[in-house]
C-alpha cells in the first residue's frame, strides 16, 4: 500500500449536482459535443500517430486496438481540469481586466455552473470538472471578460434580502435603492393603501413593498415592454400582486388614486455616456441609464405630472449625483414641497421624500 501522494480525484456525476448539467456547448470553443457522460468508463480512442497520455483520458495509438479504424477526434484529447486548476486560471484573467473584475468572480461564476456553494466549490478544489461545466464556465467566464455584468451571467441580484431575476432588458438593483424602500417604509400609510411605482425595470421596488406593506395595492410602470416582462416574472415567482402598465411614466392612471409614489428614474445626462464603465455603458439597457437630453429630464416630466397627487401625498425618487439642487427646484415649480433627503453609503444625496402640497 502506498501512502501519501496526491489526494485522489473526484470525478462529478450528475448525481452530485443538484440541479441537471448544463448542455454541453461547443460554440465558443468550436469543439464538437462529446458522447462521453461523466461517471461512466473513461473512453478509449485511437490517435493516428504517437501516444500520449492526458490527466484523465486514456489515449492510445491506433497499434493498440487490433483492426480497428480510427477516425481520430481532437475532440477525446480532453485535459480533465479540477475546480482548483479552472478557478486558478480564471482568476488573473479576470484580475487584468481594465474594469477592475473582483478575481473571487471566478469561485461565482464556477459555483453558478455546478449549482454549488462558494465554500463547496473551494472545498472540493481536487474535483475534477465535466467537459459540459467547463465548457459553460469558459463561456460565461469569456463573457465576463468582455465587461459583461455578472448579474446577467448568473441571471440574477438579492435587493431587500430577496433575490430577482435579471437580465439585459433591465436595469441590475443597486444596493443604494434599498435606501427608498427604507423611506418608502418609514411613511405613515392608510389601510390598504395604492402604491404606485414609475419606472419599474426588475421590479425590485414595486414587488418589495407590495410583500412589506401588509395590504398595500401595487401599481409599476415602465416603457419598455421587456423591462414589465421581468417584474411580471418577478412578481410570480415571489408571490407579489402587482398591476403593471406600459406606459409613458404616468401617462393614462388616475394619480388622485394613489397613497404613494415611488420610482429609481433614468437620471445620467448621455454627455457622461463615454465616462461610464463599459460594464454599465455597454450591457444596461439605455432606456434605464439615460434621461433624454439632460440627466434631470425625466425627473422634472415626473415631477411635473405628480402635481395631480393629491395633497399631502409623498413622493419618494432616487436622484443622481450632483442632482439635489436641479431636483428641488423641478419639485419646487410642480408645486411639491420638500421634506428630506437621504444619502446613500457613499454620502451622496440619493433619496428625496417630496410632498404635494
Ligand atoms: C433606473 S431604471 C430603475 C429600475 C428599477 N426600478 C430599479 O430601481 O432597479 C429606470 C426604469 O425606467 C424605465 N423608463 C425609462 N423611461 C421611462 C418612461 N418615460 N416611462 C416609463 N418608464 C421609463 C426604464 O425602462 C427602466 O426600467
Amino acid at each position: 500500500m502506498v501512502l501519501g501522494g496526491p489526494p485522489p480525484k473526484t470525478l462529478i456525476t450528475p448525481a452530485l449536482f443538484s440541479r441537471p448539467l448544463p448542455t454541453p456547448h461547443t460554440g465558443r470553443r468550436g469543439r464538437q459535443a462529446r458522447t462521453h457522460q461523466p461517471g461512466t468508463p473513461l473512453p478509449v480512442w485511437g490517435v493516428g500517430r504517437g501516444r500520449e497520455k492526458r490527466a484523465g483520458v486514456r489515449v492510445l495509438g491506433g497499434g493498440d486496438l487490433p483492426g480497428a479504424k480510427f477516425a481520430p477526434s481532437p475532440d477525446t484529447l480532453r485535459e480533465v481540469p479540477t475546480l482548483r486548476q479552472l478557478l486558478a486560471e480564471a482568476r488573473p484573467l479576470l484580475a487584468a481586466t481594465p474594469f477592475g473584475a473582483p478575481p473571487r468572480e471566478a469561485l461565482l461564476l464556477l459555483g453558478h455552473v455546478l449549482g454549488w456553494s462558494e465554500a463547496q466549490v473551494l472545498a472540493r478544489g481536487e474535483t475534477e470538472v465535466p467537459e459540459a461545466a467547463e465548457a459553460r464556465f469558459r463561456d460565461l467566464l469569456a463573457r465576463r471578460l468582455t465587461g459583461e455584468p455578472t448579474a446577467y451571467l448568473l441571471g440574477e441580484r438579492e435587493f431587500w434580502r430577496r433575490s430577482f431575476q435579471v437580465d439585459s432588458r433591465v436595469l441590475i438593483p443597486r444596493p443604494e435603492t434599498e435606501h427608498l424602500v427604507e423611506e418608502a417604509l418609514a411613511e405613515t400609510l392608510p389601510d390598504r393603501p395604492w402604491i404606485l411605482d414609475v419606472g419599474a425595470g426588475s421590479g425590485i421596488l414595486a414587488v418589495t413593498l407590495a410583500l412589506e406593506i401588509s395590504g398595500a395595492r401595487v401599481a409599476a410602470t415602465d416603457l419598455s415592454a421587456g423591462a414589465l416582462a421581468v417584474t411580471a416574472g418577478n412578481a410570480r415567482r415571489l408571490g407579489a400582486a402587482v398591476r403593471l402598465v406600459r406606459t409613458d411614466l404616468t401617462a393614462g392612471l388616475d394619480l388622485a388614486r394613489f397613497d404613494l409614489v415611488v420610482s429609481n428614474p433614468p437620471y445620467i445626462d448621455p454627455a457622461e455616456a463615454p465616462s461610464l464603465s463599459p460594464e454599465v455603458r455597454d450591457f444596461e439597457p439605455a432606456l434605464a441609464l439615460f434621461a433624454p437630453g439632460s440627466g434631470d429630464s425625466v425627473l422634472a416630466r415626473l415631477f411635473a405630472e405628480c402635481a395631480a397627487l393629491r395633497p399631502g401625498v409623498r413622493l419618494a425618487v432616487e436622484i443622481g449625483f450632483g442632482q439635489l439642487g436641479a431636483a428641488r427646484r423641478h419639485a419646487e415649480s410642480a408645486g411639491l414641497e420638500f421634506l428630506r433627503v437621504r444619502n446613500d453609503y457613499a454620502g451622496i444625496p440619493r433619496v428625496l421624500v417630496l410632498q404635494r402640497r
